[in-house]
């Protein structure tokens, strides 16, 4: 089992390269089907989910070619299933953005319905609410979402909650629709933005993505594009954190610094230095940092994808910090492991109070999902000693070659797949 071994102890030094954004190719990749056209997309993370949802879009029929690493060309023309296989659902949930790709674009999708999720319950009737009110029939059947449409006719669509995949999915559905679409309490998330913008390069008529009301007015077709999609907040701030907590010295490059806005704020909160540039932001650890109180929002406000990397953070500073999260019920699987490694947080509910501690020591733990893996490494970057993370099949989910960027930036980490490798790293690095 592959897993990561580290030596804690050395500040995060230098600049890292941030890549694509994940959530928002996971999204682009399902609208890239939408038209019978060449699609190039550029600037595509190199990570299991994305290469899995390249994998669905295959298997439906589409031609997926890869022009380079990062780039690859979508040409949907030849696409002869409206059905997705459960395989893929079970590997990434955000294939229900397909249910939205393919009811827009042939009037019928069968997908199945995604299952439990380790974060927490993920229901996705807004989703369904938006499909209906677009005319569509939606019928639960053998554990998929069947959908068809004789026609889908825009509406007026309030989401009870905010959610980012429903914004998405109506969005997508709604931009081949007759007429015009209003949809309000929308998700605000930069990634909306992307899909948004990705849609209108083929020809769609979206304006307001960004703010709480999108109004889609729907045309007849779509046509081909080439996009390069945004750079990724989340692979951002967990490096911004891993500066704050190894006390160390990173530039983030590549990245929009207005979507970091509510990273960058809580990070000078505790009392790192933060200097923005037009597209890096640089970090400076200090060796006291304070506590400081987060309550993880919908877009502007702080993502519950970035919760655990700041909770490590917080964990070695002076004081005693408080998480509330209120997106996702279960996302302090990870507080048990950090408890292994010395940190002292309690849980109570979707609060976690944390009481800083001086450091850490390393020790051998599990990774309980995508973002709480990537915190329990940063932890063991600043723990004393060696750490093993094991489980890291999700970190390799959404961080493209994470042990090579943390390791030009002096980190002492490998990907082992033994045992025996533990030792001689150990005895290498001794
Ligand atoms: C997306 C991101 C995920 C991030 C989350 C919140 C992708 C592929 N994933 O997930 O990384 O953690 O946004 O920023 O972009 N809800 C409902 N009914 C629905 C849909 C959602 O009640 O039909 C609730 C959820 O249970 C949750 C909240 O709304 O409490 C937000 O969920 P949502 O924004 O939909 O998350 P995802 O799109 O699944």
């Amino acid at each position: 089992m592959n897993r990561y071994i580290m030596k804690g102890g050395n500040p995060l030094v230098g600049e890292v390269q941030i890549s694509g954004a994940k959530n928002a190719a996971l999204g682009i990749l399902a609208a890239s089907i939408m038209t019978d056209e060449n699609v190039i997309i550029e600037n595509l993370p190199d990570v299991r989910d994305i290469n899995v949802m390249l994998e669905a879009i295959q298997e439906i029929g589409a031609r997926v070619e890869r022009i380079d690493r990062h780039t690859v060309r979508i040409n949907a023309s030849t696409i002869h299933e409206v059905s997705v296989d459960d395989d893929y659902m079970r590997k990434i949930r955000a294939s229900y953005y397909f249910i939205g790709a393919l009811l827009g674009k042939y009037k019928s999708a069968e997908v199945p319905l995604p299952g439990g999720c380790n974060i927490g319950s993920r229901p996705i009737d807004q989703h369904l609410k938006g499909f209906r009110a677009l005319g569509a029939r939606i019928e639960i059947e053998r554990g998929a979402v069947v959908a068809h449409a004789i026609d889908l006719v825009g509406g007026h669509i309030y989401l009870d909650v905010v959610s980012v995949g429903a914004t998405i999915n109506i969005m997508m559905a709604a931009a081949l629709a007759e007429g015009q679409t209003i949809l309000e309490n929308a998700a605000k998330e930069p990634h909306v933005v992307d899909v948004a913008n990705f849609l209108n390069s083929m020809g769609a008529n979206i304006k307001g993505a960004g703010t709480d009301i999108i109004r889609i007015r729907g045309v007849r077709k779509f046509h081909g594009t080439e996009y390069s999609i945004i750079p990724d907040q989340i692979e951002a701030g967990t490096f911004m954190c891993g500066a704050a907590v190894t006390r160390g010295d990173v530039t983030v490059k590549n990245v929009i610094p207005k979507h970091l806005e509510a990273i960058s704020a809580k990070l000078l909160e505790i009392g790192c230095e933060v200097i923005e540039g037009d597209d890096e932001v640089r970090v400076v650890g200090r060796p006291r940092q304070h506590s400081t109180n987060i309550k993880t929002l919908p877009y502007p406000g702080f993502p519950t994808d970035m919760q655990p990397q700041m909770a490590v953070t917080l964990a070695l500073t002076s004081g005693t910090s408080m998480i509330t999260e209120s997106i996702f019920e279960n996302r302090f699987k990870y507080v048990d492991e950090l408890t292994r490694m010395g940190g002292n947080i309690k849980v109570e509910g979707n609060v976690a109070v944390i009481d800083g501690v001086k450091g850490f020591t390393g020790a051998q733990v599990v990774s309980p999902d995508l973002r709480a893996g990537a915190a329990l490494v940063l932890a063991g970057l600043a723990a004393e000693g060696f750490t093993v993370v094991e489980g890291i099949g999700y970190i390799q989910r959404g961080y493209e070659c994470f042990e090579e960027k943390l390791q030009k930036l002096g980190a002492v980490i490998e990907l082992i797949n033994s045992d025996k490798e533990v030792n001689k790293f150990r005895l290498k690095t001794g």
